[in-house]
């Protein structure tokens, strides 16, 4: 089910992508001279499609792996001792295929795309995925990573129905799984996000679940990303983990 989100375009020139989204997904569309409610509105301007809510102080959300703190993190230069990628198991000359099946704004499926890994990003919900697909498609333009883009396959799916119908020739080598956590985090920046996306998607009931679906269809392990302090998903100890200062990533191993 899609929540009670108003899609919206001011400038008239936007007015019939906008429409067209609203109208597949069922949802009201304000144009310029009208003013949705106070609820989270998913906007199309020339950056591309945000999610804000009428009349808050911070900027909507967007996904930008050109610009803003991605961007620059990615300018950087992300390798494969990123805690995440050590934790998928790459290393010189190896870069697993990942099924990433809760993709959300998408920066881990980017990074492990940006190290070499292929990437199969699945969301369920159409609004995070509006937003993702946008990213992706505007830092396809860029040069330098056109070819990270190329590597993630996005889907609007839900990772459950995907992986029980998986066929053992599209098993990947290991599954990750980020999903939502309360209070994972104390910035601004991530509580404004989870407000809006526990507005937008609810909470992720079904992780513990997912857990043990993709155990059996990784063909060497699941990563699940959880806050460094908070309990193991399905109360299930990893066989080791990569921990950071605020962030630790389980990793169970599947054989093979
Ligand atoms: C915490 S966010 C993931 C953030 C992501 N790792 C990132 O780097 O931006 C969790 C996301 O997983 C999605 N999700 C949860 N369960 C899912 C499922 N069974 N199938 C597909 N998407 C799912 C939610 O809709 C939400 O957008």
């Amino acid at each position: 089910m899609i929540p009670n989100v108003n899609v919206e375009a001011r400038d008239p020139a936007l007015i019939a992508p906008a429409r067209d989204l609203a109208t597949r997904l069922g949802l009201p569309l304000f144009a310029a001279d009208q003013s949705p409610p106070a609820e989270p509105v998913l906007s199309l301007d020339a950056q591309g499609w945000a999610l804000g809510v009428r009349g808050a102080r911070e900027n909507p959300v967007r996904v930008d792996f050109v610009g803003g703190t991605q961007g620059h993190r990615f300018r950087q230069g992300v390798g494969p001792r990123e805690p995440l990628a050590r934790a998928v198991g790459a290393r010189e000359g190896v870069r697993p295929t990942v099924l990433d099946a809760t993709a959300g704004l998408g920066r881990d499926a980017f990074l492990l795309a940006l190290i070499g890994c292929p990437v199969r990003a699945l969301e369920r919900s159409p609004i995070v995925y509006t937003l993702l697909a946008d990213g992706l498609a505007r830092a396809a333009r860029e040069a330098r990573l056109a070819s990270a883009v190329a590597r993630i396959g996005l889907e609007c799916a839900c990772a459950r129905a995907v992986l029980e119908s998986l066929l053992p020739a599209d098993r990947p080598d290991v599954i990750y799984l980020d999903p939502m956590f309360p209070e994972r985090e104390k910035s601004a920046l991530v509580k404004k996000e989870m407000r809006l996306f526990r507005a937008v998607v609810g909470e992720d009931d079904d992780a513990d679940s997912l857990l043990s679906l993709a155990l059996t269809r990784a063909r060497k392990r699941v990563v699940v990303k959880r806050p460094v302090h908070a309990p193991f998903l399905a109360g299930l100890p990893p066989h080791h983990a990569q921990t950071g200062p605020s962030i630790r990533f389980d990793v169970y191993l599947t054989g093979e």
